[in-house]
């Protein structure tokens, strides 16, 4: 049998993409490709690309050009550009850059093995179209390897929320729910390899509307269906959207045992002038309350958030109204932007922000959330949590893990202890340190 050959694949972005590039991977491995961690030695790159930071194409170029001389050492390599650099700027990138052999957006990943067939007879390959079949479908006949205890499940892509600063209509095209059944088919066979958390993915995740026996279900629906699944231990949800949390969802945060206590809730700013402008269509006032009904049912729920600072027109009163909402709600965990122009988008229009001014603000912000942050961290310890096994620590003996609430926790002595990846065991966290808990087995 020939040698197989090998496929590197460089992820950014988010969840979304790392979920893609696991199919992607899957795909190939029925072209005869396997995966390898160096573009040295690869026979295929794929770069799986974002575009929701600034100058994110710039990056893919300069990336791309590194690539020449592995190309001009063996004339045989195939180099891809996936993702939504790719969706938006797909016929651009084959254009400018001759060292592109093919170009795929999110939607097509399912055409993948054809196209480079396609490349491998000297052709280019491009498909950023939005086609009507379920690209997951199409990707399903993958082999049954053993996979991590935490895997991630993408639900439902795409928005049609269209925030003023947004790319993300535009890269993953309308709001799609895949059907039901799908969902827990792929849960059940992650679950019978191994896994026992299920992230579920979605740029709206909690706006999931997904065909079921008896019509649409809700996102606490499907949450109440996997919870029924042996061997599925825990679940998580991400990313939501204020306006799409209903009372089932919230309820379920406070019933559903599976339902692990974090809840990702992108707030962007706590000034209404600027929601408004945001096209956010929620107000300060309206997340604070939905923030209060979610912890009167899980008082113990991490909240984390996204904020953006120096959007267009954003005054310092508008930056303080969005310090005071985070002291109001106290993040455990967030992630923050200055704000940056995406080209199409209604924002980029608009009056911009004094960059020096934003980069304070931003600076300012990090420094509260980091203080938050830490202080939640540190409320854990003389506290017992259950811990998902995911690797060996980097001492012998000890195994790291992930707790209800997200922490990465370590445990001296697990090993020897009889823990192993995978098992979930109760945790006693003795303490807190820079980016981690520290605990010992109950
Ligand atoms: N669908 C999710 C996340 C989308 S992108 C949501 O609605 O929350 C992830 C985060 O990137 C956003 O929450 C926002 O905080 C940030 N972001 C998106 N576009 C941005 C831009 N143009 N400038 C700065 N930050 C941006
Ligand atoms: Fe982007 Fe807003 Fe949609 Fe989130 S809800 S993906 S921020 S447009
Ligand atoms: Fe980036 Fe596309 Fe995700 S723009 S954040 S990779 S949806």
């Amino acid at each position: 049998m020939s040698e197989p050959k090998k496929l590197f694949i460089k992820t950014y972005g988010c969840q979304m993409n790392v979920y893609d590039s696991e199919r992607m991977a899957e795909a190939m491995g029925g072209s005869g490709y396997v995966e390898t961690d160096s573009a040295d030695d690869a026979d295929m790159i794929l770069l799986n690309t974002c575009h929701i930071r600034e100058k994110a194409a710039e990056k893919v170029y300069s990336e791309l050009g590194r690539f020449r001389a592995l190309k001009d050492e063996k004339p045989d390599l195939k180099i891809g550009v996936a993702g939504c650099v790719a969706q938006a700027e797909g016929e651009e990138i084959m254009r400018r850059q001759p060292l592109v052999d093919l170009v795929v957006g999110p939607q097509s990943y399912h055409r993948l093995p054809e196209m480079e067939a396609k490349a491998r007879q000297g052709e280019k390959a491009l498909d950023i179209d939005f086609p009507e079949e379920d690209k997951f479908e199409k990707l399903k006949n993958r082999p049954k390897a053993r996979r991590a205890p935490a895997a991630f499940l993408t639900v439902q892509e795409g928005c049609d929320k269209f925030c003023a600063f947004c790319v993300v209509p535009y890269t993953r095209g309308a709001e799609v729910s895949r059907p039901v059944e799908r969902v827990l088919g792929e849960a059940r066979d992650l679950v019978e390899r191994g896994v026992r958390e299920i992230t579920l993915l979605g740029q709206n995740v909690n706006a999931y509307h997904g065909h079921g026996p008896d019509g649409a279900w809700s996102l606490a629906r499907l949450i109440w269906a996997l919870n029924d699944i042996d061997g599925l231990e825990r679940i998580r949800f991400t990313t939501s959207h204020p306006n799409d949390m209903d009372d089932d969802l919230i309820a379920a945060h406070g019933e559903c045992k599976k339902l692990m206590p974090y809840l990702h809730l992108p707030v962007q700013s706590g000034s209404d002038r600027i929601l408004k402008r945001m096209n956010r269509s929620h107000t300060a006032e309206s997340y604070l309350k939905l923030i209060e009904r979610i912890r009167a049912a899980r008082p113990d729920i991490l909240i984390s958030g996204d904020f953006i600072v120096g959007f267009p027109e954003e005054t310092e009163e508008d930056f303080q109204a969005t310090m005071d909402l985070i002291r109001a709600v106290e993040y455990g965990q967030a992630f923050s932007f200055k704000y940056s122009t995406r080209p199409g988008t209604p924002a980029a229009e608009r009056a911009q922000v004094d960059d020096a001014e934003a980069s304070d603000r931003l600076q300012r912000l990090q420094a509260l959330i980091t203080e938050q942050q830490r202080a939640v961290q540190d409320s854990m310890v003389g506290r017992e949590v259950s811990v998902l096994f995911e690797k060996p620590g980097r001492l012998p003996g000890q195994m790291v893990g992930k707790s209800d609430y997200l922490h990465a926790v370590h445990v001296a002595g697990a090993a020897e202890a009889g823990v192993k990846v995978g098992d979930i065991a109760r945790v006693r966290i003795v303490e807190s340190g820079a980016n981690s808990l520290a605990g010992t087995l109950v």
